[in-house]
């Protein structure tokens, strides 16, 4: 607990401290983040920001910076690509980085291989622009898959597959679990199909289960999965569960560097994907006058170019700042605050009794992870556009994010708009829509919503300044 915590309170709902901790006490048991806050992220705090777009991107912790540029001062790296001294000190280090990687997340090396990509789109598209496709086979995506996810159907498209979704269910935006059994049993089993879902919504946050994946693999299916949102606050340990693909960004889970992700793929799963191309980087051999290449086995033939490779040793350095924290530590954190933030968005009321906020997505910490979407209401019941609440929110040095975060499926069906209303108002545009001429044409309903996210830096005093601005939303 900080001073500034101490002296929350004011009889403002959300905002004393006592009584989050009577509600919460796991919460207490995680009092060093605190002094991790303190030492770590006091610009936060110097500079009067209350951060709460960590879904959006992580946030750096001092002494990674500080390892990472005295590291940086002390070496000379070369290009990956030679077998120079400096060019071996530097392929040691991304050998390193992929087995820190691999370590992190439990992985047997003998199953995974870590692809080093420039983030999670980037390793999604890997899979999508290799995968098999052929007539017959199936793309099957969960509705609250992020746009990077929702790329691949073009691919499908060209190689004359189909895509299917699954729907979620507002208001809990899940997946009824009787409707995935039945769409993974659909299609016909002798072709190549791909399941790809989020481990963690982006949007509403739920978390889908991770015993999906032994589902689909009992039904012949491979299984991508986006684990971006859900790596920085929960543990995903592929020693328990056994997706074919995994796509991450390092930046969402500590900040720094930002620009390296991964494909973490299991070793057979990698060979099935064929590469449209060929680069710098991933072949053995290539020859102008007899037009052939030859790939680089596993990981090396799917890294187009040279590596970021002057970043990667903060790669480690960041998975280590995590591990020494504890992620466990961070997620009773996180979720304490989430819980508490739910809690109280529920209760707030206008005068006349109406609510403030409408959340989207579980209204408990059940199956869920620090991330919320909601719009807020008028006393008569009217939405407030999100935008107003994040140009008052930015008055109030708070960032959070508006709009459907990359997310449409999901934005789609928590705001209401059916697929007869987005057909018409898409029909209606040329060649392109801006998002200006979107908003305009789905008239009267909201096109979009408010987004907090809590991180490893969040703190109580985040979460009640983020109450005491809702609490500027009450009308008497
Ligand atoms: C669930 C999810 N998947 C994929 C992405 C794409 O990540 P990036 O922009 O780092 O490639 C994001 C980014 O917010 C995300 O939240």
């Amino acid at each position: 607990m900080n001073a500034r915590q101490t002296t929350s309170g004011g009889g403002v709902p959300g905002t004393s401290y006592a009584e989050f901790l009577e509600r919460y006490p796991a919460y207490a048991a995680t009092a060093e983040a605190d002094a991790l806050r303190a030492r770590e992220f006091s610009r936060l705090d110097r500079l009067g920001h209350v951060y709460l777009d960590y879904t959006g991107g992580g946030l750096h912790g001092e002494s990674q910076v500080r390892g990472h540029a005295e590291f940086l001062l002390g070496t000379v790296l070369g290009n990956p690509h030679s077998t120079n001294p400096t060019s071996m000190v530097a392929t040691d280090y991304v050998e390193r980085c992929r087995h820190r990687i691999l370590a992190f997340f439990n992985a047997s090396p003998d199953e995974y291989i870590p692809v080093l990509t420039a983030n999670a789109t980037h390793a999604l598209k890997l899979v999508g622009e290799g995968y098999p496709f052929c007539a017959g086979d199936v793309l099957l995506l969960s509705f609250d898959n992020h746009n990077s996810v929702n790329g691949i159907r073009e691919y499908d498209r060209i190689h004359g597959a189909v895509t299917k979704y699954v729907p979620v269910m507002p208001p809990d935006m899940r997946i009824l679990d009787c409707v995935l059994e039945r769409c993974l049993a659909e299609s016909p089993r002798a072709c190549n199909r791909l399941f790809a879902y989020p481990a963690q919504s982006n949007f509403s946050g739920v978390q889908h289960p991770l015993e999906w994946i032994d589902r689909a693999h009992d039904a012949e299916w491979d299984v991508l999965l986006d684990a971006a949102a859900f790596v920085p606050t929960n543990r995903l340990d592929l020693g328990c569960h056994h997706p074919d693909f995994v796509a991450i960004s390092f930046y969402k889970m500590f900040g720094y560097p930002t620009g390296v992700g991964a494909l973490i793929a299991r070793r057979e799963a990698l060979e099935k994907l064929q590469r449209p191309w060929f680069a710098g980087g991933t072949i053995t051999v290539a020859s102008v006058q007899a037009d052939r290449h030859f790939l680089a086995a596993g990981a090396q033939g799917f890294e187009d170019g040279t590596l970021n490779y002057a970043c990667l040793p903060a790669v480690e350095r960041g998975l280590d700042f995590l591990d020494s924290i504890g992620l466990d530590l961070i997620h009773t954190r996180v979720m304490s605050l989430t819980g508490w933030i739910l809690d109280h968005m529920a209760a707030m009321t206008h005068e006349n009794g109406r609510p403030i906020v409408r959340v989207y997505g579980p209204a408990d910490t059940a199956m869920r992870g620090a991330t919320i979407a909601f719009n807020v209401y008028d006393a008569s019941g009217e939405s407030i556009s999100h935008l107003l609440v994040e140009e008052r929110a930015n008055r109030r040095n708070i960032s959070l994010r508006t709009g459907c975060f990359c997310n449409p499926g999901a934005g789609e069906l928590a705001l209401g708009i059916s697929r007869e209303e987005m057909m018409q108002c898409l029909d209606r545009s040329g060649a392109r829509m801006s998002l200006d001429q979107f908003r305009q044409c789905i008239d009267g309903k909201s096109t979009g919503a408010v987004r907090i996210s809590l991180g490893l830096a969040s703190n109580f005093e985040d979460a009640a300044a983020f109450l005491r601005f809702l609490g500027e939303f009450r009308e008497r």
